[in-house]
């Protein structure tokens, strides 16, 4: 015996002596309890003193010569911590619950153990009591959020509840095992930028206390919402300056790739929001594609530069075809104009009006909601200084198409 001791002195190892393992610090919360985790050791010499008669005591450290005893474990006393030390204190447990937690709880406190014979030992280590809610953490697993709190001693045991902001339905699939609540959803771009709140409410007697965290979830996630819109979105004239914007919702943020299709031809214009042209003319027209792209895919978008579509063209009337056919008697012409607003046309004959009469027959086709087709039968000879005039307006202006009418005696064409 007196060897082995001697060889462990030696080696320096299994000398047991006076040591504690307990808490730095805890936390707990008024009106409810707290559980001190401890345990013990002593020095070899005293094991036949730790019997089950062995006494725990806690004293709160007042930095003075009388520390206070505010608990102990057979001779309770009225001022005493309402408390129970719950582990076995002859196998070195020195567990212990305190109830009913005030801020008189507050302080450092140590923990001495009394057993039979000269088993009297004050450990220096203190604990520190804190009333402050434990908050709890929320964080990212997978496919879930996962909420948990340190288990705390209360009762009823405290509760874990998910909220969001914005408010979005959340999935029914809480699980709360344990102060752990994992929330499942499958993450969409609806979630993203939602701020997730996890609470842990206790219930205790007279209030019931509240604490939280926040996690911000950022989902990626393919172009959405794609979208092409004209500026100015109203008619515009000819000649004036015309943008395309496309939009585009996405995570990360997309890049915008423009292109042209006309006549079949697919034609790579440029890169960035906006496409803009200086002068918006008739030629521009078009289906204008805006594809938005991003990692996680591509979204397209599109619009038609046209008079008549999605965008409309503001422009004076322009006579696109005319010709006449003449015999002796009979003089048939007719003309067309393209405008926006869908232009009038009027015949003028040797500078005078012609209207709808029994030697003039004018019959009007519309060829689409922009284009005007009028001809003219001239029942009545005309000399050879008649002039004949197609006049095209609207409220932008006007062009006209000049006929000379020159006769020759069979059929002949006429001279613009
Ligand atoms: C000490 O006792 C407590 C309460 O009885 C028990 O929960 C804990 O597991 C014990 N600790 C050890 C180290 O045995
Ligand atoms: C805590 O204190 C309340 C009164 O303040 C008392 O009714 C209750 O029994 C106490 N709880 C415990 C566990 O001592
Ligand atoms: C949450 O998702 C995980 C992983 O898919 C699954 O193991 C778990 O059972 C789900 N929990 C609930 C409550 O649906
Ligand atoms: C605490 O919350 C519970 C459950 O929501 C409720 O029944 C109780 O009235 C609340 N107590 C106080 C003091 O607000
Ligand atoms: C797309 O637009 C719809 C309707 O405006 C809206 O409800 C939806 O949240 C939008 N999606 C995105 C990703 O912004
Ligand atoms: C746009 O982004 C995608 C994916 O991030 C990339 O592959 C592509 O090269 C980019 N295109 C342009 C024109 O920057
Ligand atoms: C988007 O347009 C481009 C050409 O502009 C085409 O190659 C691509 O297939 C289109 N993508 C989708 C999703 O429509
Ligand atoms: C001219 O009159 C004829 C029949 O009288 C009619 O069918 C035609 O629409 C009229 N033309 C115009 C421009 O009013
Ligand atoms: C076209 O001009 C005539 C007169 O020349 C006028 O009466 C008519 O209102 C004009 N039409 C439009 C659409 O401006």
């Amino acid at each position: 015996m007196f060897n082995m001791f001697l060889l462990c002195v030696l080696l320096g190892v299994c000398c047991r002596d006076f040591s504690i393992s307990l808490p730095q610090t805890i936390e707990a919360l008024s009106g409810s309890c707290v559980i001190i985790k401890c345990t013990f050791e002593i020095r070899e010499i005293f094991d036949t003193d730790l019997t089950e008669r062995a006494r725990g005591l806690w004293f709160k450290d007042r930095d003075t010569m009388n520390d206070l005893l505010v608990f102990h474990s057979t001779d309770p006393k009225p001022d005493h911590f309402n408390g129970k030390i719950t582990g076995k204190l002859h196998e070195k447990n020195c567990t212990t619950i305190f109830y009913n937690i005030t801020s008189n709880h507050n302080g450092n406190f140590y923990f001495r153990i009394e057993g039979n014979g000269g088993l009297k030992w004050s450990y220096d280590k203190t604990i520190s009591i804190g009333a402050l809610p434990p908050n709890p953490q929320c964080s990212c697993i997978s496919v879930s959020l996962r909420c948990s709190a340190e288990t705390l001693c209360s009762s009823p045991p405290p509760t874990l509840t998910w909220s969001s902001t914005p408010r979005i339905p959340l999935s029914e699939s809480s699980r709360l095992e344990e102060l752990i609540s994992d929330l499942n959803f499958t993450a969409t771009h609806r979630q993203h930028r939602v701020t997730f709140t996890c609470t842990i409410t206790y219930q205790l007697q007279d209030e019931n206390k509240t604490a939280q965290d926040s996690i911000t979830l950022h989902v990626q996630y393919s172009p959405k919402n794609t979208s092409v819109s004209v500026l100015p979105s109203s008619s515009v004239l000819e000649g004036s300056s015309v943008t395309l914007i496309c939009r585009s919702d996405a995570n990360p943020a997309v890049n915008y790739t423009w292109s042209r299709e006309s006549e079949g031809q697919m034609e790579q214009l440029q890169t960035g929001d906006t496409l803009t042209f200086d002068r918006i003319d008739l030629k521009h027209r078009g289906w204008y594609h805006c594809t938005a792209q991003n990692q996680h895919g591509t979204q397209n978008s599109s619009v038609m530069l046209d008079h008549s579509r999605s965008f409309s063209l503001i422009d004076a009337p322009q006579i696109s075809t005319s010709s006449c056919s003449a015999r002796t008697d009979v003089t048939v012409c007719f003309c067309e104009a393209d405008g926006n607003p869908s232009p009038e046309l009027e015949w003028h004959l040797s500078g005078r009006p012609v209207t709808n009469s029994s030697n003039t027959f004018i019959s009007e086709e519309r060829l689409s909601s922009t284009g005007l087709r009028s001809s003219i039968t001239l029942h009545q000879s005309l000399t050879h200084t008649s002039t004949l005039q197609c006049v095209g307006n609207n409220t932008h202006g006007n062009d006209e198409q000049l006929f000379h009418l020159v006769f020759i005696t069979q059929k002949a064409p006429c001279k613009f």
